[in-house]
């Protein structure tokens, strides 16, 4: 029997669950949400001006909704029960101990909130993943919740993976390519897929939402995820090819994108994908694949990973063979540290690889960008895995948000690493005065005008492309 949905609980206020849940409510005002988390820091963030995630339009939205229909608390117990749908949306990174290291994804997040539920929940439950996690999840997360459930309670699990990128969340939640909705293929199963779809209905077209079994929909997730960063390193090769030749890189994405089969979305070459989602999924998929013993298959999907590190690598060995190769106690400058424009989101951003790469050559680093903020721009670059002492990080690496001038001041290169748009409107003849000579730029986004660089003095390299430098 279906009935209508008046409470969501969404386990994990980040960057999942946040936004998702802000349009939930902005679109459903019959709908009480609640947001929950252990953090005590994150809930005070979200309830504050300052909330916790840079997200172009998400605030304006949260503050329409909160207090009304929309609410962040860590309650999370008390809001469990009260919902009719809980979503989860912790964090499932990869894991860093045991068997799967590197690869596995670590469920202790997703299993901490599965248990939780089981032991608070007095009435029957639609349980939705929202977190990417391997195929079988779900199935996983059934036996957790059926192994501790009290007496006449009944959990139907779903796997409705999200889709939304950063820095355009909100048109994306708004304005979905599609929803995808996995569940048991029985009565049980439709019932809850109904329930679920009927929120969506409150703003997305029917004929947009699509459903199927479980393994499909999780593995659906993960293969989104890992074909569009294998269109990133496809055309990422196909920059070194050009760099190599003669050919340009941009000639040849838009050449290509122009066959309907292909498309002409996501063909920017770049000095290499960063994020969240694409590095692990692959690493979920490949130890899939390990797992399943098809290992011409791991091995595929593994060769994107290697060529996003190769971008970096070869990108940075181009600066430094352009510097005289040696960057010793010489000032760079980096021209963005988030993983894409329009969001402070570090994780797996390509330019923590490259300050790695330039520190251990010896260079002074000054960071600008809009967004990062300094402590998570220290904390991803004194990762034990990049092996580089904190105190020697501190001393050689600086921050600037906004000041250009004092962020190029006796630099002998800029590094361009996020395609914020900012980074176009700046005055590069006054930077060029202020710069050593040869003052070098290298646009690792293709986002500046390379002509006019060159001709106000610079010696400019860009990834996919020979510049004819004077
Ligand atoms: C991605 C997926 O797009 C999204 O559907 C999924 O839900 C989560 O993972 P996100 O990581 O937020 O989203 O951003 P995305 O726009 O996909 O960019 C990922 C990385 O690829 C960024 O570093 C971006 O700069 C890079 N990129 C993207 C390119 O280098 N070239 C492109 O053409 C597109
Ligand atoms: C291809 C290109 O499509 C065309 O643009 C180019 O000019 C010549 O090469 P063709 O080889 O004639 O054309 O046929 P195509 O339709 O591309 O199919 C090639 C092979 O891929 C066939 O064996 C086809 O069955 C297979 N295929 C195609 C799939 O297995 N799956 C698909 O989704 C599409
Ligand atoms: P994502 O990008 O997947 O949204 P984030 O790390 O931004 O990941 O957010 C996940 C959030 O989930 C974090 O704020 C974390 O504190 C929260 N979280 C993790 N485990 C639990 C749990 N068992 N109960 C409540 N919140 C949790």
């Amino acid at each position: 029997l279906s009935k209508p949905i008046k409470n969501i609980c969404c386990i994990g206020a980040g960057y999942v669950g946040g936004p998702t849940c802000s349009i939930i409510a902005y679109k459903c005002p019959h709908i009480q949400v609640n947001v929950v988390d252990l953090s005590q820091e994150r809930i005070n963030a979200w309830n504050s001006p300052n909330i916790p995630i840079y997200e172009p339009g998400l605030n304006e939205i949260v503050q329409k909704c909160i207090g009304k229909n929309l609410h962040f608390t860590t309650k999370v117990e008390e809001c469990i029960e009260k919902a009719d749908i809980i979503f989860i949306s912790v964090n499932t990174p990869t894991k860093t101990y045991g068997v799967g290291l590197g690869r596995a994804p670590d469920l202790t997040y997703v299993e901490s909130a599965a248990r939780t539920i089981s032991k608070v929940a007095k009435t029957s439950k639609i349980i939705v993943e929202k977190s990417t996690v391997p195929v079988k999840a779900a199935e996983s997360i059934t036996n957790m919740l059926k192994s501790n459930h009290q007496p006449n309670v009944e959990f139907q699990v779903l796997s409705n993976p999200e889709f939304l990128a950063e820095g355009t969340a909100i048109n994306d939640l708004l304005k979905p390519d599609r929803i995808l909705i996995g569940g048991d293929n029985n009565e049980k199963g439709k019932w809850a897929i109904g329930q679920l779809s009927s929120v969506y209905e409150n703003w997305v077209e029917k004929s947009l939402i699509i459903t199927t079994n479980t393994w499909s929909s999780e593995l659906s997730k993960l293969a989104a995820n890992a074909m569009l960063a294998q269109r990133i390193s496809s055309v990422n090769s196909i920059s070194a090819i050009c760099e190599a030749s003669g050919a340009d890189i941009e000639h040849v994405s838009r050449a290509i994108g122009f066959d309907t089969r292909i498309g002409n979305k996501f063909l920017q070459a770049s000095v290499g994908f960063g994020g969240s989602c694409f590095q692990k999924d692959i690493n979920n998929l490949i130890y899939l694949c390990e797992n399943l013993n098809l290992k011409e298959v791991a091995e595929y999907w593994h060769q994107v990973l290697v060529i996003n590190d190769y971008q970096k690598k070869r990108f940075v060995d181009k600066i430094v063979k352009c510097l005289f190769n040696t960057l010793n106690n010489k000032k760079i400058t980096l021209l963005g540290f988030a993983f894409k424009k329009n969001t402070g989101d570090t994780r797996e951003s390509a330019a923590i690889q490259i300050c790695k790469y330039f520190l251990d050559e010896g260079a002074l680093i000054t960071v600008l960008d809009p967004k990062v903020e300094y402590e998570q721009m220290i904390l991803e670059l004194s990762n034990p895995q990049l092996n580089l002492p904190i105190e020697m990080v501190k001393r050689k690496v600086q921050l600037c948000s906004t000041d250009v001038i004092e962020a190029c001041k006796g630099s002998h290169a800029l590094v361009v690493c996020t395609e914020w748009d900012i980074f176009k409107t700046y005055d590069y003849k006054g930077i060029y005065e202020i710069m050593q000579k040869p003052a070098h730029i290298f646009d690792g986004r293709l986002i500046l005008d390379h002509e006019q660089l060159i001709s106000i003095g610079f010696h400019v390299e860009a990834v996919g492309k020979k510049l004819n430098n004077q």
